[in-house]
């Protein structure tokens, strides 16, 4: 079945742990949390003593995507703060493999990403030791944007890149994802929807959260 990972970056500020019990309860797998630094994208969020806080009340996989430049010198404080998979971008590291090896040292998922114009055909040097890819359906930066249809063609490409490898990762989509595309996307090849306007601008978290994951399965 899909893995719901509803995004964090949209929930309320005011009031993390409320949101991210509601989300917990309703039927989601993960939690999705955007770390920006204002410079590999123009914004800013949360450091790992935000994780660190949430994780104290939360069960959910923490799926903590790191959007900065030089990511290698945060992956301890995240794993420390209680991620359970880490991803950084191949766009912003020259140092995958070393990467990986951290994470699994210390028992995290390793995960890398890929803004839309970086070719996916970039992952295949270190495909086999990889555990998430998190194709972004967006440029990165902001929740709210719209899904780029485009993105179709690239999950597809690295399913097929997968099975060419015989590799075992996961398919993470991030951007504009709704209950409305979320059956092309899980057909296309996603086995983790990322979400965070269409579950957190919801007024009801859990009723968005199956109308995504039933868009996603092609139930009527
Ligand atoms: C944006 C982030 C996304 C964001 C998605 O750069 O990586 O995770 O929260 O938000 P929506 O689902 O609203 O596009
Ligand atoms: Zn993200």
């Amino acid at each position: 079945m899909v893995i719901i990972a509803p995004s964090l970056l949209s929930a309320n500020a005011g009031n993390y742990d409320k949101d991210i019990k509601v989300v917990e309860d309703g039927g989601a797998q993960y939690l999705h949390i955007d770390v920006m630094d204002g410079h590999f994208v123009p914004n800013m969020s949360f450091g790992p003593n935000i994780v660190e806080g949430i994780r104290k009340n939360s069960k959910l996989f923490f799926d903590v995507h790191l959007m900065i430049e030089k990511p290698e010198q945060f992956v301890i404080p995240f794993i420390k703060a209680g991620a359970d998979s880490v991803t950084i971008h191949v766009e912003a590291s020259e140092k995958i493999e070393e990467f990986i090896s951290t994470c699994k040292q210390h028992g995290v998922k390793a995960g890398v990403s890929l803004r839309p114009q970086t070719p996916v055909s970039s992952i295949e040097s270190f495909i086999s030791d990889l555990d998430l890819l998190l194709i972004m359906s967006i440029n990165p930066g902001f929740g709210g944007q719209s899904f780029m249809p485009e993105s179709l063609e690239r999950i597809n490409e690295a399913k097929m890149l997968r099975e060419k490898h015989k590799a075992s990762f996961l398919i993470s989509v991030d951007g504009g994802v709704n209950a409305e595309n979320a059956g092309k996307i899980r057909q296309a090849g996603a086995d983790i929807l990322v979400a965070g306007s269409a579950i957190f601008g919801k007024e009801d978290r859990i009723a968005a959260i199956q109308d995504i994951i039933n868009s996603a399965e092609q139930r009527a």
